[in-house]
């Protein structure tokens, strides 16, 4: 039976996808992707045809799927992985047993190793959370942005729709103290930037960001804000993971 691969690009860097993936996508009959994806994959897409699947509605996607399935597998190539923030949900329970899903590094652990830090640095952090601005200001009795930036939380904010202006006085009024904030732009794709800095100065440090692209959307960054960016970790730690390690294993 032929399937239906949810693969995860990762950021967008084409080193970035796993083995599986790029084996699933050199064996498949058409791709289902969009920009940038679409030009940073060029290569392993190797020509095959590629549909962005914000061209069908809901039904008539199903049914390309179903009629491109009868000459061979079909990939959804995602950006990061299906964890977070994944577009493709419902259509993943309507295709069923036809689905696989591949990993893919999110934006989340290509952030973590660019900027070469825990997001929840023991001792410091006491939480991570990852929030979609959008969909806090779009739900009805959700907790507000301010709410959830506490001291002690790490806070990974994906699809930031305010502008930076006013997500740094967001912060600033929920965290109630300056906090180390990064924003993560374009990981892995052309015209990668990161800016590291503080909710008093990041306005400063990124000033000529563009993170609205010319239709107004949310362009591709990631903003972490929390102490876990800066804080120096305790070298006692290790020694005291270790002596429970080796407790353990007796
Ligand atoms: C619809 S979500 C998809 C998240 C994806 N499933 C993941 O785990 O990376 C899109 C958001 O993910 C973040 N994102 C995805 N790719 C990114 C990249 N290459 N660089 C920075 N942020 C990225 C941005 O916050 C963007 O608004």
């Amino acid at each position: 039976m032929n399937r239906v691969y949810f693969v995860g690009a990762g950021p967008g860097d084409p080193d970035l996808i796993t083995l599986r993936g790029a084996a699933v996508l050199g064996g498949c009959r058409a791709v289902f992707t969009f920009a940038p994806l679409d030009q940073t994959f060029a290569g392993l897409i190797n020509g095959r045809p590629v549909y962005d699947p914000y061209d069908f509605d809901f039904e008539d996607l199903l049914v390309r799927v179903d009629e491109l399935l009868e000459s061979g597998d079909v990939v959804f190539l995602q950006p990061g992985d299906l964890t977070f923030f994944s577009p493709f949900q419902a259509l993943i329970e309507n295709l069923g047993d036809k689905v696989e899903v591949v990993p893919g590094v999110g934006s989340a652990n290509a952030a973590s190793a660019l900027l070469k830090r825990t997001l929840n640095l023991s001792g410091v952090c006491t939480r991570t959370i990852l929030v979609s601005s959008r969909a806090l200001a779009e739900v009805p009795g959700a907790p507000s942005l301010e709410e959830l930036a506490k001291p002690g939380a790490t806070l990974l904010i994906y699809m930031n729709h305010y502008p930076l202006a006013e997500l740094v006085s967001r912060l600033r009024s929920g965290y109630g103290r300056n906090e180390p904030i990064a924003l993560a732009h374009r990981i892995g794709l052309p015209g990668q930037k990161l800016f590291l800095g503080t909710l008093d100065d990041i306005l400063d440090r990124a000033g000529d960001c563009e993170l609205f692209d010319q239709k107004g959307r949310a362009d591709l960054t990631l903003f972490i804000v929390g102490e876990a960016l800066t804080a120096k970790p305790d070298q006692d730690w290790w020694d005291q993971r270790r002596q429970k390690v080796r407790r353990q294993r007796g």
